[in-house]
């Protein structure tokens, strides 16, 4: 099994290039299903999400060409929407976009429920309430996803939609499935994250006609086809969070490029909090930490809060900061604490009360060895390594693979002490001797 090994004690010091944004590329390339033609997308990152919805897009008929790393060509012009492949659907939770840009090509789709990172209920009702409204209802059955637009032309009909929660995942699936509806969609209590806002000018690039991302109230006028283009994806606002606060929380000094510093207006402030200066430039960010980091209070909310992603890092850089934090884990209901629990295996006494958490720093973090409980979870664990006394030794990886491009080599650029190491599946269980 893989997993980081990761010797403590270090102070981040030096300069990191943030990669394409994973929750927007993971919303384009099922979008791209809509065109009718060639697209250029640039700025993906290398992760393996990624590369799991070009294999599934492919499965689906279109021609992929990798340009480069991170550059890729898709042909969608001959697709069809039955067989993919269901195997990957599966196991990422951004294969329910292909429910939008299915009804949107075709009228009719067919996916799994969807995967991705376990913490609390992850519900897609929403999602299933959009594609209704615009004519399609949905039927889930022997986990899988089918909806056809119960319509005399066969396409999906514009409608007046209120999301009754606001969710990432069902204002982009919409926005997908109502791009070539027939007439006008408004949709209301929208989602207004940048991935949000890069989706929707990814669409508009090819020909849609998308107005008011990044607001809670997006516009749609439907168009007969998308024609082909190219388009480069935004920066990864959390991938830049995920740094700035690694910054922190090591006592370090790092310049963080190619970001949208406005992107980040929530994590510098939250630092700024913690007695951490941060500099902004045009593209850049640089967190410097010389001193004792100072409590704070986090409350996790939709953009333009603070973003329950960077929710996990955060409690890291918090428990090493003088005083008592309290943290609130607004956006998901269910349990996106399970790093607590691995952090108490390195010596931090946080208490967990439903959404709250209370951590009363700084904790003398020592090395362990930890679970990747998800993705984000994963990325806190590191930092705890960074900043723990001894070694640490990180399992699941696989989970940090998903989302963070070249993880172990941007962190030993900037003098992180840590490898993948390949352990020997667990030792040979011992006989059992039957009496
Ligand atoms: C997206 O997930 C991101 N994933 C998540 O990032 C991120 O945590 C989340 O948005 C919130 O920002 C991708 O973009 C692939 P939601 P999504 O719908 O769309 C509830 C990462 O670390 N809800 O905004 O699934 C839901 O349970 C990943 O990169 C419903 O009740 O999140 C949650 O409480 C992890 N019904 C809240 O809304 C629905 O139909 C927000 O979820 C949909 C969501």
């Amino acid at each position: 099994m893989e997993k980081y090994e990761i010797k403590g004690g270090c102070h981040l010091r030096g300069e990191v290039e943030i990669s394409g944004a994973k929750n927007a590329a993971v919303a384009i390339i099922p979008a791209a299903l809509l065109v009718d033609g060639v697209c250029r997308i640039e700025n993906l990152p290398e992760i393996s999400d990624t590369e799991a919805l070009l294999h599934i897009l492919a499965s689906l008929g279109a021609k992929v060409k990798m340009i480069d790393p991170s550059t890729v060509e898709v042909d969608c012009r001959h697709v069809h929407w039955e067989n993919a492949d269901y195997d990957r659907m599966r196991k990422i939770r951004a294969s329910y976009y292909f429910i939008g840009s299915m009804l949107g090509r075709f009228g009719k789709a067919q996916t799994t429920m969807p995967g991705g990172c376990n913490f609390g209920v992850r519900p897609i009702d929403q999602h299933v309430k959009g594609m209704t409204a615009l004519g399609a209802p949905v039927d889930v059955r022997n986990g899988y996803i089918f909806s056809e637009a119960q319509t005399e032309d066969g396409r999906l009909h514009g409608a007046e939609i209120y999301l009754d929660k606001v969710s990432v995942g069902a204002t982009i699936n919409v926005i997908i499935a109502a791009c070539m509806a027939e007439g006008k969609t408004v949709i209301e209590n929208c989602a207004r994250e940048p991935h949000v806002v890069d989706l929707a000018n990814f669409l508009n690039s090819m020909g849609a006609d998308i107005r008011g991302a990044g607001t809670d109230t997006v516009k749609i006028n439907g168009v007969k086809s998308l024609h082909g283009g190219s388009y480069a994806i935004i920066p990864d606002q959390i991938e830049a969070a995920t740094y700035m606060i690694a910054a922190a929380a090591t006592q370090g000094e790092v310049l963080v490029k190619n970001v949208i510093p406005k992107h980040l207006d929530c994590i510098s402030a939250k630092l700024r909090e913690m007695s951490v200066t941060v500099e902004e430039y045009p593209d850049s960010v640089l967190v410097r930490a010389r001193e004792q980091l100072t409590k704070t209070n986090v409350k996790t909310q939709p953009y333009p809060g603070f973003p329950t992603d960077a929710q996990a890092p955060i409690s890291v850089a918090l428990s090493q900061s003088r005083g008592v934090s309290i943290i609130t884990e607004s956006v998901y209901d269910g349990n996106r604490y399970k790093h607590m629990n691995e952090l108490r295996k390195m010596g931090a006494t946080i208490t967990v009360n439903g959404s709250t958490a209370v951590l009363e720093g700084p904790y003398e973090l020592t090395g362990a060895t930890v679970q990747a409980c998800d993705l984000r979870a994963g990325a806190a664990m590191v930092i705890a390594g960074l900043c723990a006394k001894g070694t640490t030794y990180v399992e699941d990886i696989h989970y940090i693979e998903r989302g963070y491009q070249d993880f172990v080599g941007k962190l030993r650029a900037l003098g992180a002490d840590i490898a993948i190491v390949d352990f020997p599946d667990d030792v040979e269980e011992a006989e059992l001797s039957v009496v």
